[in-house]
């Protein structure tokens, strides 16, 4: 089994970025304690980060060609504007779980569009780093 692990703008500042809101980790420690975890359980891993929306289209395209079983997302902002994601997640048809480290619901109204939610069978907000680990369990849970 094989999971992408996807994050948009912004996370590659996990640590420094309002710590109130995301923690004081970083990203390197949530790519850690997500691999030790999919490793226990003999689970591939793709970890992919980037701030520009196109690459992110092209990594979930990616995704599809390299047979992925399911991708967890978190869009970052991209999650309150993006149709090019969307669509890259319809498209691909790969099971999908949609991340929030904070709880957006909770936040500006501007955050509570999430285009990439019609695609995803799953979101989790407002956990924290533990929202990457309930997500892949989820996907690794419809696959048994
Ligand atoms: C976020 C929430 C988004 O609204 C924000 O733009 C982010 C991070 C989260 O993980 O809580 O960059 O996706």
């Amino acid at each position: 089994m094989k999971l992408y692990i996807i994050n948009g703008p912004n996370l590659n500042m996990l640590g420094v970025r309002e710590p109130d809101k995301y923690g004081s980790e970083s990203y390197d420690a949530l790519v850690k304690k997500i691999s030790e975890h999919l490793t226990a359980l003999g689970v591939d891993a793709v970890f992919y980060q980037s701030n520009h929306e196109g690459d992110l289209v092209d990594k979930i395209q990616e995704a599809y060609f390299e047979k992925a079983d399911g991708i967890v997302i978190n869009p970052g902002a991209y999650t309150h504007t993006s149709i090019a994601l969307l669509d890259a997640l319809l498209s691909v048809k790969i099971p999908t779980v949609e991340v929030h480290i904070s709880k957006v619901e909770e936040r500006e109204d501007f955050r509570q569009i999430s285009y990439v939610r019609l695609a995803a069978a799953k979101t989790i907000t407002g956990r924290g780093f533990q929202g990457y680990i309930d997500a892949c369990d989820f996907l690794i849970g419809g696959k048994k």
